[in-house]
């Protein structure tokens, strides 16, 4: 073995600037064609006894070689991030201002505060598809294939599919999501379901697409007194006022049994109606605002539950009209534009949760 070759290269290794200097070195010695890599192909064509005698040489000017290439390249890496590290500084406390902000929209906002209001009555958070099928959204929520309420959903269908039993469909409200809530999960349950809805139509106050909260509890023993608190506890929460009243009017909805529709007095100030207060005093009126009952026992059974021993009541309500009424927009399409210039002005900070202690109302 050449014992100069291995410490000139040895020297060279020690001197190397940067890492693709080590890397020419690393090639020049045990690259394919590199000195020390022919030295050990070489071996091969030895007499046995040579070879012996040659080898442990060869093997130690490697393995001194490679370790001292390994060496030298972790020390350059590690002066590498030093070096970085020091120069890429970034400056946490720059004010953000600086930087373009998005904003939570209004739907955003009071779906994440209807939430906040229902977990602390213990509702969890369900869900369920928007491309639904028609035994979820009508059949089991006992709405029978011809029955009359199926066509006042105007619903958006999809192609009937060969070989598929059930009609897919966008959903028209929410309250599919009670079904394959009580089938997945069983009773006691007390859940919301807010999200996406579609039907065919459009105007002022109304946009193929939508958003509604669903609601569900299912127990032993739940009536309609549990409706009723429930309800006026998340309107007063939600509105932040204790003058809410609320009037329950007999109604009619398929899969509830009996069937309410609760009303919210307001008040005309200055042209606008403001929550609060009986609607049958003076100047006041009655705003209709949600459909609820007592769960029909027919859906019960359809999500597999006893009706004799599962009672519940349930409420849809439409989240963009929630929002509307409590912040002030008039225009629904006005929603879902996307016009930034309309999110910065009704949209939240990202930074304003809405907490029950701190209030779920945003200061926009
Ligand atoms: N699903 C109804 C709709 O979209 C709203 C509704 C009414 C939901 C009464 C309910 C309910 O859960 O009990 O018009």
């Amino acid at each position: 073995m050449d014992d100069q070759r291995i410490s000139e290269t040895l020297a060279a290794i020690d001197a190397a600037a940067d890492v693709d200097a080590v890397e020419a070195i690393r090639i020049a010695a045990l690259g394919k064609q590199g000195w020390i890599s022919l030295a050990l192909k070489s071996l091969g064509a030895m007499a046995s006894e040579e070879r012996t005698k040659a080898a442990p040489a060869i093997q130690a000017a490697r393995e001194k070689i490679a370790n001292a290439l390994a060496e030298k390249k972790a020390a350059l890496d590690d002066a590498a991030l030093e070096a970085s590290l020091a120069s890429e500084t970034l400056d946490l406390t720059l004010p953000a201002s600086e930087v373009p902000k998005g904003s939570v929209h209004p739907v955003s906002q009071v779906m994440d505060e209807l939430a906040e209001i229902f977990a602390d009555m213990g509702f969890a958070v369900a869900t369920g598809p928007e491309i639904e099928d028609d035994w979820h959204n009508f059949t089991a929520l006992n709405m029978p294939e011809s029955h009359p309420a199926r066509a006042m959903h105007d619903t958006f269908y999809f192609p009937q599919q060969e070989g598929v039993d059930h009609r897919m469909l966008l959903r028209t409200h929410t309250s599919p999501v009670q079904v394959r809530t009580m089938v997945s999960q069983g009773a006691p349950l007390r859940i919301i379901a807010p999200g996406r809805v579609y039907r065919s139509d459009s105007d002022a106050t109304h946009t193929p697409m939508f958003h509604q909260v669903e609601g569900l509890v299912i127990d032993r023993g739940i009536h309609l007194g549990h409706l009723k608190w429930t309800l006026e506890t998340f309107l007063k929460a939600f509105f932040e006022r204790e003058d809410i009243v609320l009037r329950l009017r007999p109604s009619y909805f398929p899969f509830t049994e009996p069937s309410v529709e609760a009303d919210v007095g307001f008040a005309l100030e200055n042209g606008r109606r403001v929550l609060g207060g009986s609607g049958d005093e003076p100047g006041h009126g009655w705003m209709e605002l949600l459909g609820s009952g007592m769960v029909n026992r027919r859906v019960i059974e359809m999500s597999g539950l006893d009706p004799d021993e599962w009672q519940g009541f349930a409420f849809g309500v439409g989240v963009d009209r929630l929002a509307m009424l409590k912040y002030g927009m008039d225009d629904l399409r006005a929603f879902f534009d996307g016009d930034v210039r309309w999110l910065r002005h009704y949209g939240f900070s990202p930074f304003d949760q809405p907490t029950l202690s701190a209030g779920v109302g945003a200061r926009a």
